[in-house]
């Protein structure tokens, strides 16, 4: 088969790779039917992980059809159509017993990941992949939803579901503000209809996307982050100016998190989506008096029925992320579309055999 596959630091290739086998009883192999790129497989690709090894195949995101099952498995037979999560889950440890699958405990992989497609197995930019744990870590595709809208359930749409609205706490009426209009806060943004938001408030620098926000993606209002009072602004957006309920960092730069703490209401709550590089400072003698909380965390991705109700609802148009569209052996060019998103205003590729 063909594979898109990595060879260390700013090297990778479509290429031929051998076929994938099942290794053991609760594994399928799938044919990737659709596929996508994470900006994860942009930093493997710069060799911001350096643990990737040498071989690996990238890719976690994806929709298949299963061409092989293994003994075990239960729930799937040959032929049935599925939606891949990007954590693969045993289902029998304590963290996946709790919801915690990012830190599942099987030794696939690697002991306390989850999320090992694509890093420490090989993952789902292929023409196949094998699929561990397959009755805990597929998702079937309900009828009326696309593969375009199944494949956000992979990842993107838990990352900013989960960790920013459910983990936020957001409630029936809140407002709430998401600080970065990038693929994973504009996937808060739309999956905040999912727990009743009423205002939400887009913050970025980008005029583009904040448009986008708004037109495509539920934003109802925006805050260009540059203006010099966008602080003010976000408060006269508030009940009594005294703030919003929820705001959602989807940066992963210190002075994002210290603005969410700006714009948050007394018994309010900050939501940290993004990844960071570098500690970052709060001022916790402004803000211990507020009774705010602060949470934050990796995706775990076990929120996809949820998630495929709300698209199969139409409460929000999963959709409306895909910007650019290739055949698989297009990937290379997938890659630099995505790669370039600054001029080539990607948001999501959509990659499909
Ligand atoms: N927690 C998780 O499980 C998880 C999973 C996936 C991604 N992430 C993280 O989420 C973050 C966002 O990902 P993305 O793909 O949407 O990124 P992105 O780079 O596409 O988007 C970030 C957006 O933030 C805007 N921005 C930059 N500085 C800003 C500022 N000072 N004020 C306001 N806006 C600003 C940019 O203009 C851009 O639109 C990243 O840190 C990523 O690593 C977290
Ligand atoms: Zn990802
Ligand atoms: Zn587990």
């Amino acid at each position: 088969m063909k594979a898109l596959v990595y060879h260390g630091e700013g090297n990778i290739s479509w290429e031929e790779h051998p076929d994938p086998e099942i290794l053991a009883p609760t594994d399928v192999i799938m044919r990737v039917d659709t596929t996508t790129i994470c900006g994860t497989d942009l930093h493997i690709w710069k060799g911001d992980m350096p643990e990737v090894e040498d071989g690996r195949i990238l890719g976690h995101e994806g929709v298949g059809t299963i061409l092989e099952v293994g003994e075990d498995v239960k729930e799937w037979k040959v032929g049935d159509r599925a939606i891949i999560s990007c954590v693969s889950a045993c289902g029998k440890c304590e963290y996946c017993k709790k919801g915690l699958t990012s830190h599942c405990m099987d030794p696939e992989g690697a002991e306390g990941i989850g999320w090992i497609f694509g890093y420490m197995i090989d993952g789902t930019q292929a023409e196949k992949v094998r699929v561990p744990f397959a009755d805990t870590s597929l998702y079937r595709i309900p009828e009326g939803v696309m593969d375009e809208q199944g494949v956000m359930v992979s990842d993107i749409l838990p990352t900013g579901y989960e960790i920013g609205i459910r983990d936020g706490g957001v409630k029936e009426g809140d407002t709430i503000a998401v600080i970065g209009a990038g693929p994973v806060g504009l996937a808060a943004m739309m999956t905040s209809s999912l727990n009743g938001a009423k205002r939400v408030i887009a913050i970025d620098f980008d005029e583009n996307r904040l448009e986008q926000a708004k037109e495509k993606f539920g934003a109802t209002d925006s805050v260009n982050a540059a203006d010099e009072d966008w602080r003010e602004q976000v408060l006269a957006m508030t009940d009594g100016g005294l703030g919003v309920d929820v705001a959602c960092e989807a940066v992963g730069v210190p002075v994002t998190l210290q603005n969410c703490f700006k714009i948050i209401r007394p018994g309010g709550q900050v939501a940290n989506i993004g990844v960071h590089g570098a500690p970052v400072e709060i001022e916790m003698n402004k803000y211990w008096i507020m009774n705010i909380r602060l949470s934050m965390g990796l995706v775990n991705a076990v929120e996809g029925e949820r998630l495929l109700g709300g698209i199969k609802d139409g409460k929000f148009e999963a959709e409306n992320l895909v910007t650019h569209r290739f055949a698989m052996e297009d990937m290379m060019e997938a890659y630099e579309t995505f790669r370039n998103a600054k001029e080539t205003k990607a948001m999501k590729v959509i990659i499909t055999q």
